[in-house]
């Protein structure tokens, strides 16, 4: 048996938790920013690592305490060192250091993305009775969160290749910027998700991106035609649209600006477009790679539009994390961690944070 503490500070939650052979979670503490960041429609760096700051010892003793281990019981201590913002991981790994230490335990370093795919490894399951099968391989994993969209073809534990990814925006801001515009709250992605609720998916045709690779995404040309579509609609319900609509980051409504356009219906064909690109280049690469298996990550992953395409339209065994461990979670860096540990993979005293740290 081996039980690994896991700490992940990468952006704006500081969790901590306690993994054992990188499948049960014995407990996931998360504290969540997203209250403190609401204010700013958008993750405060420098606000985020000082909170980690207040967060990460109380959050460290409280996954320990839930998961009923001492220090005699963890075997190795995992940490995300990127990617992320700098500050936000610097808290991380400056504590996971610092333990590993004085409590001489071995050190594995995780890439967050990597930690995101684990996440599939974990045994969410309610009824154990029966052993959990891990994902096959060869599989293609779908990783999209705030920060990162990549299709990536996992061969064996550690082996990946690139196989596209976003030229532009990440899915999930993509979903925040969109809900920015629309006056929806923050985080984006549930914010429209709860908007497109009843909406009609095809009211709007949106337009997908075109000349780019065949697992590449793009998602800054949508979003500038969901802000053209408002203000089209705004104009024709007789409103004066002024010109700050040139740079979305500027075009945000007004909460009675919003309220008086089909915000259901922009929100479902905005989700519907994004769904429909996702699905697309993830069932090419299935076929063309051979894969066995699917698996969803990262934040977006919690989408039910996006997991219920997934069902429907992709022909293999599909996998996705329960959306607990969608959103950054430590539980996630356990499994990665877990996986690192037994190859032999460790970390020095001398570990860095990398805030563009790649998969490959
Ligand atoms: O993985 P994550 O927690 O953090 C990053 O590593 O980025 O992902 C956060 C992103 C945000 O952009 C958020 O809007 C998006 O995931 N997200 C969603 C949903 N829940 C979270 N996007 C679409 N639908 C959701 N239900
Ligand atoms: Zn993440």
């Amino acid at each position: 048996m081996t039980i690994l503490l896991a700490i992940e500070t990468s952006c704006d939650e500081t969790s901590a938790a306690v993994v054992q052979d990188g499948c049960l979670v014995l407990s996931n503490v998360v504290q969540s920013q997203i209250e403190l960041h609401r204010q700013y429609g958008g993750v405060f760096p420098e606000m985020a690592s000082r909170q980690h700051m207040v967060a990460i010892t109380p959050v460290i003793r409280e996954a320990m305490e839930r998961a009923g281990v001492g220090w005699g019981e963890i075997d190795a201590i995992a940490v995300v060192h990127g990617p992320g913002l700098a500050g936000s991981l610097l808290v991380g790994v400056n504590v996971a250091k610092t333990l590993a230490l004085t409590q001489n335990k071995p050190l594995v370093g995780v890439n967050h993305i990597e930690a995101h795919i684990y996440a599939n490894w974990l045994d969410a399951r309610e009824d154990r009775r029966t052993p959990f099968t891990p994902p096959a391989f060869p599989l293609v994993c779908l990783i999209v969160s705030g920060g990162h969209t990549e299709l990536v073809l996992m061969t064996e534990h550690h082996t990946y290749t690139r196989l596209g990814g976003t030229v532009d925006d990440a899915a999930g801001e993509a979903f925040d910027k969109v809900a920015r515009l629309l006056n929806l709250g923050y985080p984006g992605g549930p914010a429209i998700e709860r908007a497109a609720v009843g909406g009609d998916p095809k009211a709007f045709e949106l337009p997908r991106a075109q000349h780019i690779g065949p697992y590449d995404f793009s998602f800054s040309g949508l979003k500038t035609a969901v802000l053209r579509l408002v203000q089209d609609l705004r104009r024709a319900q007789g409103q004066v649209v002024d010109e700050r609509g040139i740079r979305l980051a500027e075009a945000s409504l007004s909460a009675e600006e919003s309220a008086a356009l089909p915000i259901a219906d922009i929100a479902a064909s905005f989700q519907a477009a994004v769904v429909e690109t996702l699905i697309e280049k993830s069932v090419a690469a299935i076929e063309a790679y051979g894969a066995v298996e699917f698996l969803l990550a990262g934040g977006v992953a919690a989408n039910k539009a996006l997991r219920q395409a997934v069902s429907e339209r992709i022909r293999v065994p599909v996998r996705y994390p329960p959306i607990r461990y969608c959103t950054d979670n430590a539980a996630m860096v356990g499994a990665a961690g877990y996986y690192r540990y037994i190859a032999g993979l460790r970390s020095g005293l001398d570990l860095d944070v990398v805030p563009s740290l790649a998969l490959v």
